[in-house]
């Protein structure tokens, strides 16, 4: 490849991210209400944050923005850690503030009016083992900042989770200038809010929906303009529709379609590179993820689990992912070019829920109410784009809606 081509290929990869979160305000796109809901609580003593959503809709992307932008504002120390499950209250704190460090002025014996300037990480002010006193005290006396705490739902141990919602309630009822932002799935806010009802007036809980296709659109135009490439309005549609709501996708299919495009000289995305991208996106998915659908589909008699499953992953989901059997009858219809009711499909949506096919998906609500979603938001896209390219339906059958 010559070296012009190779130097787009590197700002392309550099401008979209699908494995990474983003932390440059320049590449973040949409997401201005949720901004907003993060920024009055940073700013209001004694209010805090959840922030949560599906997995992979962008949370810790928002997080990290926010964080840089209050660090650039100078005014408040900002840090963040990301949970684990070996994690207890004292371990999370001590590395929380480890890389945190504060400056001090102490006047230095026997040199009359010099001072000492020192820099001392913040865990050093804290006991081997941390109360949620013992951090309300220090952040009385550290001025404002900002704590991110994601992946709230990897911390198993449920005594720090206790300690945490503790914290929050004394950090609140003393007015401390001091924020916690929380980042998980929604499992989480259930069972911090659930058991520590006391702490729901001091925690704002700020929902991540999926993205919007103007969301999505975004994050296409502002790429491919930074690195002066355009993209033709049925590519970015396709690409908006297979994202299904999850910005991992719309990075990945605009990097392999860009990068194609610019291999053939081009620098106008069209549908044909987002077809070679989608191939590619295919060829290189986590074996985690084929194998996921391999164990959701494969059926020696019956062999309606690929188009009830691709049916599930074109349905219209809440913001949380959720949809009902109701929503995929359309679509296993327009995928089976026949009518079909919902008793022969709904054991196939019972299925996928149990041991045996993964589960794949997770059920809620009661009996003919139940509603459905696929427990790893990311197989979704990966079920569109197979069933496109196994001929189950297509490409412009998946962006026309139905009835
Ligand atoms: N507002 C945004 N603008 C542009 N790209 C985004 C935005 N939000 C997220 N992304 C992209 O989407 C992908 C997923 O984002 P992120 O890691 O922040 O999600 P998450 O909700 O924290 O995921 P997880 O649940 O796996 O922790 C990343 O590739 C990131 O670059
Ligand atoms: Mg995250």
């Amino acid at each position: 490849m010559a070296a012009d081509k190779l130097t787009k290929a590197q700002e392309l990869a550099q401008t979209f991210s699908p494995s990474a979160p983003i932390d440059q305000q320049s590449l973040f796109s949409g997401r201005v209400t949720q901004l907003m809901d993060v920024i009055n609580a940073v700013n209001q003593k004694g209010q805090h944050a959840i922030l949560f959503g599906e997995r992979g809709v962008g949370k810790t992307s928002l997080a990290r923005v926010i964080s840089s932008l209050v660090q650039h504002s100078g005014s408040m120390i900002v840090a963040s850690i990301n949970c684990d499950p070996m994690m207890t209250f004292s371990s999370l704190w001590h590395k929380v503030l480890e890389d945190t460090s504060v400056t001090t002025k102490m006047s230095q014996l026997g040199f009359t009016g010099d001072m000492k300037v020192e820099r001392s990480s913040l865990s050093q002010f804290l006991p081997a083992e941390i109360t949620p006193d013992d951090v309300r005290r220090l952040f009385s006396r550290v001025g404002k900042c900002l704590i991110v705490i994601d992946e709230l739902d990897r911390l198993e141990d449920e005594v720090a989770t206790t300690l945490l919602a503790d914290t929050i309630k004394t950090l609140s009822d003393h007015a401390i200038d001091a924020t916690l932002l929380l980042v998980g799935v929604a499992d989480s806010v259930d069972a911090l809010i659930s058991e520590h009802q006391s702490i729901e007036r001091a925690l704002v809980q700020i929902r991540m929906p999926r993205m919007s296709k103007a969301e999505l659109f975004e994050i296409i135009d502002k790429g491919l303009r930074s690195v002066d490439m355009s993209i033709t309005p049925d590519a970015k549609e396709r690409i908006a529709v297979i994202s299904q709501g999850l910005p991992h996708f719309t990075h990945l299919l605009s990097l392999y379609a860009a990068q194609d495009a610019v291999s053939s000289d081009e620098s106008k995305i069209k549908v044909s590179h987002v077809r070679k991208a989608i191939d590619s996106s295919m060829d290189k998915a986590q074996q985690s993820i084929i194998g996921a659908y391999h164990k959701a589909t494969n059926s020696p008699r019956e062999n309606l689990y690929p188009q009830v499953l691709l049916a599930c992953a074109l349905a219209p989901q809440d913001g949380l992912g959720y949809f009902a059997a109701v929503e995929v009858r359309p679509y296993l219809t327009k995928i089976m070019r026949k009518e079909y009711d919902i008793p022969a499909f709904s054991q196939h949506l019972n299925k996928f829920c149990e041991n045996d096919r993964g589960p794949v998906l997770q059920r809620t609500g009661t009996a003919r109410r139940y509603r459905f979603r696929f427990i790893n938001p990311l197989l979704q896209p990966f079920v569109i784009m197979n069933g496109i390219k196994k001929g189950l339906i297509t490409e412009s059958e998946v962006e026309t809606p139905v009835a």
